[in-house]
């Protein structure tokens, strides 16, 4: 299956995909990179894996509407079967939505729907939970509420910060994520209501 995935940052999720996208057993390959910031790590990444990029930023554009029509066309462009936001700071607009309906999925780094948002290894730690971990999802119109497709646990440390935190899930959530999108690069997936089903496929 042909992956496009969204980045606004350093882009290790997207680098975990790189790593595995030669091998044709993993079942996807990274068509294209897209992203809102032209400086984001992973675009370099990218170049470097020689994926194409995209840049599609808002300051580019007039109004919302026209971004949202410009990152649904900037995606089309690569032709996805899945749709992959790692670490994409933005929340999707419905022209993206619909037009690659139940096919983008997002990692976020909480036990949804614990700690929706920007900052979600914060807002745990600040709570005092002492289990938080990650969470692939389908997207919808929402923060982080989209039909769950896995989700793996980290424990909580005595004396973790924000960073020390981070880190540990990311290692999780890179395999979480590589292992997901695999397989529904192999096999597709379908929601029905809450539940997502990813068909054993490949
Ligand atoms: C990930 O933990 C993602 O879930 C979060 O920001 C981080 C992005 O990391 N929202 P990277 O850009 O993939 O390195």
């Amino acid at each position: 299956g042909r992956v496009v995935v969204l980045v606004s940052g350093a882009g290790t999720n997207l680098a975990a995909l790189l790593d595995v996208h030669d091998d044709a057993t993993w079942g996807g390959r990274v068509v294209g990179v897209v992203s809102d910031r032209s400086g984001a790590g992973g675009l370099s990444l990218a170049r470097a894996a020689g994926v194409p990029t995209a840049v599609v930023a808002p300051a580019d554009f007039a109004d919302r509407p026209a971004w949202d029509a410009a990152l649904a066309e900037a995606i089309a462009v690569f032709r996805p079967d899945v749709v992959v936001s790692a670490g994409f700071m933005r929340i999707l607009g419905a022209p993206v939505l619909q037009r690659f309906a139940d096919r983008v999925v997002n990692t976020h780094p909480a036990l949804l729907p614990a700690f929706p948002g920007a900052h979600g290894v914060r807002d745990a730690l600040a709570y005092g939970a002492r289990v938080t971990g990650c969470t692939v999802h389908v997207v919808d119109a929402g923060v982080d509420t989209g039909p769950i497709v896995a989700q793996a646990a980290v424990a909580v440390l005595d004396g973790d910060d924000e960073e020390t935190l981070h880190e540990r899930i990311k290692v999780v959530e890179r395999a979480l994520l590589v292992e997901w999108v695999g397989r529904i690069a192999r096999g597709g997936l379908r929601v029905d209501g809450r539940r997502v089903v990813v068909p054993a496929g490949g």
